[in-house]
């Protein structure tokens, strides 16, 4: 059974592109079979990389209309072996309008994931808490939220925990207990001390469902999507690199510690 992971917030501009590509591109490189399902009709993650939107009939815009196809049969492989796309198109944007009119709408993803191939499947959601990022809530097994440390990047967070809550049917103590989400700190500027200071003072009752993994503010982060590359292959020796680097290493020990307690849970007696 894949490990389902939707990467979202309703805010554009966090990182989400950036950590699904790299945190995808990370795993890959440990040896685990990743496919990065695209749902943002702008398609960063397809374009971050290297496919172009346009060289498919089939996208996750078709996944996600009727008559609709399954993940497996738009999966496409990237430059990067063990690392697997489900490219977006724009067209995903019209498809989305059409699912509000469909019953059981928020299932679609979760019922065209079925027989995909692969351990770890990230999500990378568009800024939006529309039918899309709720399709991405309704099929996953855990949730990352990339927050830009700023001034107003947690204004939306407790909306954004509501909607998880209300969508995973989750009491506010199993949300908080569990382990279904983390929260992701990016483009983190030591120099803006006053800044940082507050945040992390805002996200104190938050302190154990944050990665420990800072993701700094990094240019070599920007380059490499501009250069349809994972930061692994465009400057290995980045502050980027070895903050992803440790991202995957933490998000591993997260994903075997969940199966390890799958599995106990799952024995008879
Ligand atoms: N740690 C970082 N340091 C510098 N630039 C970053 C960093 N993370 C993301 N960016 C850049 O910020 C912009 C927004 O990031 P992106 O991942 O596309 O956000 P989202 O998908 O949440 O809208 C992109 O241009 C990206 O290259
Ligand atoms: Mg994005």
């Amino acid at each position: 059974m894949p490990f389902i992971v939707a990467i979202l917030n309703q805010k554009g501009g966090t990182g989400k592109t950036t950590t699904t590509i790299n945190l995808g591109a990370g795993l890959a490189y440990s040896g685990i079979r990743t496919m990065l399902v695209d749902l943002d009709p702008q398609a960063h993650t397809t374009i971050g990389v290297g496919v172009d939107p346009d060289s498919f009939s089939d996208s996750m815009a078709e996944v996600m209309s009727v008559p609709k196809k399954m993940v497996s049969e738009v999966v496409v492989p990237t430059y990067l072996p063990g690392l697997y796309l489900a490219p977006a198109h724009i067209r995903l944007a019209k498809a989305a309008e059409q699912a509000y009119s469909r019953v059981f709408r928020e299932s679609i993803l979760a019922q065209a994931l079925k027989g995909v191939d692969f351990e770890i499947i990230l999500i990378d959601c568009p800024p939006s808490l529309g039918v899309l990022t709720i399709n991405s809530l309704c099929a996953c097994d855990f949730i990352i939220i990339p927050c830009q440390i700023s001034r107003y990047s947690l204004d939306g967070l407790a909306d954004l925990l509501n909607t998880i809550e209300i969508v995973k049917d989750l009491g506010p103590t199993e949300l908080f207990q569990g382990n279904h989400f983390r929260i992701l700190l990016t483009m983190f500027d030591r120099r803006n001390r006053v800044t940082n200071e507050y945040i992390l003072e805002q996200l104190k009752p938050y302190r154990e469902k944050t990665f420990a993994t800072l993701i700094m503010k990094n240019e070599a982060l920007n380059q490499a999507q501009i250069a349809q590359r994972a930061i692994f292959d465009y400057d290995a020796k980045s502050s980027g690199a070895q903050d992803y680097q440790q991202l995957t290493t933490e998000f591993v020990a997260l994903w075997r510690e969940k199966r390890r307690d799958n599995s106990l849970a799952k024995r008879p007696g």
